[in-house]
């Protein structure tokens, strides 16, 4: 079983990271663990000019030719069987390289592909998705989570994961937070 890690905590000293690494230190027993921090790797969104064109994309997915790199974070991201993402709560939604890298790896042909009645099919055999993430206020409504709220959408409708949880701790940057309380009650 292989788990793909996707690591979007980019402040060091990070508690997202810390509650991610909490619960694969219970969760992931004998699973072969890859980890991509998206700090370290170039994700690039698509857009009209640079390494990464909607231009080239449209073109690759008509001709079924994924050679571009551009599609390299969605073919890791099909083979997984599990995978957790982890990501501190930004302006209501995930940081902005998580959201590239996830456009990336919604590349149609490789990670889903759309059937002649105009239904989503999954390439992705990934039988859980969880969602590990810190936020410094309070818990909001599920109509202002545009993080897991967004995660969520995207596994149901394009990979059809059966499993998809969320790991969340709120309030960490609250004048009294207990900060290591409240990351293991996240767990529980
Ligand atoms: C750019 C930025 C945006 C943030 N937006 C929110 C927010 O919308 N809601 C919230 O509750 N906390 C917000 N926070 C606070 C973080 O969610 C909180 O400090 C989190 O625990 C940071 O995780 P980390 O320790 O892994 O970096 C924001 C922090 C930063 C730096």
């Amino acid at each position: 079983m292989s788990l793909l890690f996707v690591n979007a905590c980019p402040r060091e000293g990070s508690r997202t990271e810390r509650l991610a690494r909490m619960w694969l230190d219970r969760h992931a027993h004998g699973e072969m663990v890859k980890e991509f921090v998206l700090a370290d790797l170039d994700v690039e969104p698509l857009d009209s000019a640079g390494p990464n064109t909607i231009g080239d994309y449209s073109k690759a997915v008509a001709a079924a030719d994924y050679a571009h790199p551009m599609f390299r974070y969605a073919k890791e991201f099909s083979e997984a069987d599990e995978v957790l993402i982890a990501a501190p709560f930004w302006n209501y939604g995930v940081p902005a390289k998580l959201h590239a890298y996830l456009e990336l790896v919604c590349s149609q042909g490789v990670t889903f592909d759309i059937d002649e009645a105009g239904a989503y099919v999954s390439l992705c055999h990934i039988r859980r998705l969880t969602y590990v993430m810190t936020a410094g206020g309070g818990e909001v409504e599920p109509l202002d989570d545009h993080a897991f709220g967004y995660v969520r959408t995207l596994a149901q409708r394009f990979w059809h994961v059966p499993e998809i949880c969320r790991v969340a701790a709120w309030g960490l940057d609250g004048p009294q937070a207990d900060v290591d309380a409240l990351l293991e009650e996240a767990l529980n």
